[in-house]
């Protein structure tokens, strides 16, 4: 059996920079036309000059006989200014500012403590149309792990959504049910979700031991949290589309006493969908959330090749060269019942 779609974007990336691109941005560009890539770099991606220079360095790391459009993406400090913002609308590859709240995730360090004095940068993203991409996490220390995206809707993203109503926002990498109501009752909104949070829930990281590898931000949740993305994704509605999150680190540093956080997917991560859409009976509908919605939400044209999947039983490689060293894969060593043709 073999599934044809359109050929699919990764609307939420992690490439990294330098010798890391010689791996990550073929094993990306093997399945998908165009990504939007984040900008959680050291030093962050803050000017449009920078974007540029990144995409430069991602576009010379790809091989000749590939096709990629990396879509670009500013951080979010209160270094971006209403005229950078301008700036960035008017500069064809960039397609996004990224909101990451201070000590969230990785490299977020720049973040954002309060919205309070962006709203004048916000504002004028509403008002040339330019998407805010939402790490949607409280940091207080005080707030449980498993609780802050919940209360970040509550906190900051609500109130946030009500003061700019005309701001174009996608929620990354939802993983609660809590997330799947608040973006089914904005409809102007979009979410992106990833495979590992379809796949995982909390007990398959925590239950018989600690697999560093199925840890990523926000943390996988309970299994009703899970379901409910599942449904999210496979319902066919615009508003839910792929982003795969996959966000390489060095074994060594996800296998170490205070492991970093991010999954690796990008290889085989249109698989690890399709195994999701299977099961839950929706296989017609991997094409929509993995090819259409995306471009619908970002105002992009569909892209105009296919891919193909072939349903036979596969081995994931366990890791693939990282700079130095080396990354291992979701689910690496384990069989996955798609690959690409
Ligand atoms: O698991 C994650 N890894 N979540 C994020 O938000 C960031 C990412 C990374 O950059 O490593
Ligand atoms: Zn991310």
């Amino acid at each position: 059996m073999q599934l044809t779609i359109t050929r699919p974007d990764d609307w939420h990336l992690h490439l990294r920079d330098d010798a890391a691109l010689s791996t990550t941005v073929p094993d990306t560009a093997r399945t998908f036309y165009r990504a939007i890539v984040m900008p959680n770099l050291k030093p962050p991606v803050q000017t449009v000059d920078a974007a540029i220079a990144y995409r430069s360095r991602i576009l010379a790391a790809l091989p000749e006989t590939m096709t990629f459009d990396p879509l670009m993406t500013l951080y979010l400090t209160s270094d971006v200014t209403p005229e950078i913002i301008r700036e960035a609308a008017d500069t064809p590859c960039i397609h996004g500012v990224k909101l990451y709240p201070q000590g969230a995730t990785t490299n977020s360090e720049a973040g954002v403590a309060s919205l309070d004095g962006m709203m004048e940068t916000l504002e004028t993203m509403a008002e040339v149309g330019l998407p805010l991409l939402v790490h949607g996490e409280v940091t207080d220390r005080d707030i449980d792990i498993f609780d802050r995206e919940a209360i970040f809707l509550e906190r900051t993203l609500g109130p946030l959504m009500q003061n700019i109503p005309a701001l174009r926002v996608v929620l990354e990498h939802i993983t609660t049910k809590d997330s799947v109501e608040f973006v089914k009752a904005h409809p102007e909104m979009a979410a992106t979700i990833t495979a590992h949070h379809l796949l995982y829930e909390r007990n398959d990281m925590l239950a018989g031991g600690i697999r560093p590898h199925l840890y990523c931000l926000p943390i996988l949740k309970r299994s009703l949290h899970r379901d409910a993305l599942i449904a999210a994704a496979t319902s066919g509605s615009p508003q839910f589309f792929l982003g795969t999150d996959s966000a390489p680190h060095a074994v060594g540093d996800k296998e170490s006493d205070c492991g970093c956080a991010g999954c690796y997917t990008a290889p085989h991560a249109l698989a690890l969908y399709a195994e999701v859409f299977e099961q839950a009976g929706h296989l017609d509908r991997l094409e929509g959330f993995a090819s259409h919605f995306g471009p619908a939400f970002y105002r992009l044209p569909v892209n105009t090749t296919e891919v193909t999947l072939i349903r036979e039983p596969t081995e994931v490689p366990m890791a693939r060269p990282f700079g130095e060293t080396e990354v291992r894969l979701l689910k690496g060593g384990e069989i996955v019942n798609w690959r690409l043709a």
